[in-house]
């Protein structure tokens, strides 16, 4: 019985009751129901959707944006309106023909997951605010260091939005390590200019994060591929040593295991050991090719990430998780806290007397943090190690099929090697004369092939540009995706390259 306590004097009225926020469980389970209605329906009718729709961007916002009412909109038109969300102005990562840039599929316990995580909306800034999301995702995050080949008693990882962040978060960490001033204090203008050096091939978030850190684009220099893709050592070398005699200092590698383009794997084992000899950090962005290190056949590829200082690779990509979660691993987990730790003094916690663990929010960038560990967990848990393994697997094999039914087609030509999930092909028509206006054509009419065939619904693949030639690009990371998507995307692109062929064909390129 909580002692009586003195009625304020004067005019204070007790304040009475505003309930309209507090949905009550009947009411809240009513809500989901109609939700998971809407979701249930959409696994059934997935595979006959369209992966997208021909809607161009006012037709969508006419039909989307809308005022947000004073009073609450009817149940039932607010469930029309997400139906219409659904499956009219929705288009579907996880339908078994989208196979384009590299989008994850989204597991199916993974969003029952996010709802859970929402419901329970726990702060995973502090582990007090969050004790159970917070050691769940340190569980996570030891789980990957094993299976990247990393002593998880020393190393440790950190979940963020995506890929872009995470290499943001590892090369902060190579930065602020590697200088041997304190950058976080004095910041970049204390020292010598500071250079990363990365492969032709690396995906431009990388630069992205050197301009975030103050060192500019041209914090990352970029280093010729062979003809596989794969960054030239001999071009590394040189490059570090020309910057060291003009003054630059060389402070990292990032590695690529697993180019957005093609998939090619940089090599590693001699990227490691020229980091190693050199005191420079060793980053690996494995945001597309890292859970791969789960497939037998494929891990052997990854030797020497176990050396690297810092992994980056995203659980949304090839594990196939809902958006978003990106990872960043380090050797040393205790860099994150270097790196990021601040003081605010309103966030005050005796731990000895309370016994609580660490708070996440001080190991990164972001101070709250949703618990976005919990869908990624649950869909391990529920799924099992073994069945993400073979599936990984089977997207590679589906794509080396891909690129075999590609070389056995007279109008395509096969235009990278496949390394992993990635084919890359182009439609060549094969009686296009061998003149010098092919090239330039062949561009053009793979341009335009790849906007209808993203415009016509019944497959979906996106481009590269190797090379200069604009390509087809089918990256298979899609666990509905089975040979018979694969054949039909095919026939697909066919059938419109045909037909665009015979409306863009100049002239001088006609037999
Ligand atoms: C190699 C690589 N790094 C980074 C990224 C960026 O990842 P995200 O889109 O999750 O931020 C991608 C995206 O495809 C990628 O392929």
């Amino acid at each position: 019985m909580l002692a009586a306590m003195p009625e304020p004097e004067g005019e204070m009225e007790r304040p009475s009751l505003v309930s309209d926020l507090d949905w009550d469980a009947d009411r809240a389970r009513a809500f989901a129901d109609r939700t998971v209605d809407l979701w249930e329906e959409l696994l059934r009718r997935l595979p006959e959707l369209p992966v997208a729709g021909r809607w161009n961007a006012g037709q969508v916002r006419a039909a989307m944006a809308r005022e947000v009412p004073d009073e609450p909109l009817p149940d039932d038109e607010l469930f029309d309106y997400l139906r219409a969300m659904t499956f009219e102005y929705s288009m579907y990562p996880g339908h078994p023909r989208f196979m384009a840039y590299i989008s994850g599929t989204g597991t199916v316990p993974g969003a029952p997951a996010d709802l859970l995580a929402a419901g329970l909306n726990m702060n995973v800034g502090g582990w007090r605010l969050a004790p159970s999301a917070t050691e769940i995702e340190l569980a996570l995050m030891r789980w990957f260091c094993r299976e990247f080949g990393l002593d998880p008693q020393s190393a440790g990882g950190y979940l963020v939005s995506g890929g872009a962040m995470a290499v943001f978060v590892a090369l902060k960490v190579a930065r602020d390590v590697k200088a041997n001033w304190d950058v976080r204090g004095s910041g970049i203008r204390s020292g010598p200019a500071l250079r990363f050096y990365a492969s032709q091939e690396v995906h431009v978030v990388s630069q992205r994060a050197a301009d975030m850190l103050g060192m500019g684009r041209e914090g990352v220099r970029t280093i010729p591929v062979d003809g596989d893709y794969r960054m030239r050592m001999d071009a590394l070398a040189e490059a570090i040593e020309q910057d060291r005699g003009s003054g630059i200092r060389p402070i990292g590698v990032i590695a690529t295991a697993g180019t957005v383009a093609t998939g090619a794997i940089d090599p590693l084992p001699e990227i490691a050991d020229l980091c190693a000899a050199r005191d420079l950090w060793f980053h690996v962005d494995a945001a597309y090719g890292g859970p791969a290190v789960l497939a037998e056949d494929l891990r052997p590829m990854f030797a020497g990430i176990e050396r690297a200082d810092s992994i980056s690779f995203d659980p949304h990509k090839w594990l196939y998780t809902p958006h978003s979660g990106g990872c960043v691993l380090l050797r040393d987990w205790s860099n994150l806290v270097l790196s990021f730790a601040a003081l605010a003094s309103y966030v005050h916690e005796d731990k000895e007397t309370s016994g609580h663990g660490i708070d996440l929010g001080m190991m990164g960038p972001q101070f709250s943090r949703g618990f976005q560990a919990l869908k990624v967990w649950v869909s391990l848990l529920a799924h099992g190690r073994t069945a993400f393994a073979r599936r990984i697997s089977h997207d590679a094999e589906l794509a080396r099929y891909l690129a075999a039914r590609v070389e056995a087609h007279p109008d395509f030509e096969l235009m990278a090697p496949v390394t992993l999930s990635i084919c890359c092909f182009r439609y060549a028509p094969s009686d296009l004369p061998d003149d010098p206006g092919r090239e330039e054509y062949l561009n053009v009419l793979n341009e335009r092939l790849m906007t209808e065939i993203q415009l016509d619904g019944r497959a979906f693949c996106s481009n590269a540009v190797l090379h200069e030639a604009f390509v087809l690009r089918a990256c298979i990371v899609n666990f509905r995706t089975e040979a018979d998507d694969v054949e039909a995307t095919l026939e697909v692109a066919a059938e419109l390259g045909g037909r665009l062929d015979k409306e863009l064909r100049p002239e001088t390129l006609r037999g």
